[in-house]
């Protein structure tokens, strides 16, 4: 019984801990649509061409650079070989993201394979 009631709880944390991963994508799935992401991105063939699409982005890239390009574009515009007519830089700088949302940002990215 002991050994059940372990399993169990294990069970419960695990399927919970899965719960709020899928909210969080959710949440990162809205904040995209909220800061407008797609104006210059690309998901599935839709959004703008200003940037690279962002399908497969969590294969290119780290989970650290995504959260870089995400927290501090300048940083990472700067270290790529021409400067992009369309900053994300300025264009994010006025917005006010929260940092649960760029947490939901970034796990919604990571399931972009
Ligand atoms: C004004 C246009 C613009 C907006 C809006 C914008 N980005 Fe970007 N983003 C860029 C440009 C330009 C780059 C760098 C060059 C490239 O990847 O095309 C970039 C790069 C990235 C990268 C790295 C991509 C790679 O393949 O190396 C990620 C991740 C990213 N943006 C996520 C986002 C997210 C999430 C949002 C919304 C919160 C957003 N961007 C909004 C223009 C924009």
């Amino acid at each position: 019984m002991k050994r059940f009631s372990a399993v169990m709880v294990f069970v419960m944390f695990a399927g919970g801990a899965a719960f709020a991963q899928d909210a969080k994508v959710e949440a990162g799935k809205a904040a995209y649509t909220t800061y407008k992401c797609a104006t210059c991105h690309q998901i599935k063939g839709t959004g703008g061409k200003l940037a690279s699409a962002l399908d497969g982005v969590a294969t290119k890239l780290s989970a650290a650079d995504i959260k870089k390009w995400l927290i501090d574009p300048a940083a990472m515009e700067a270290k790529l070989p021409t400067k992009p007519k369309m900053l994300m830089s300025t264009n994010l700088k006025t917005k006010k993201i929260t940092p649960a949302e760029f947490e939901a940002l970034e796990a919604y990215l990571a399931t972009l394979k």
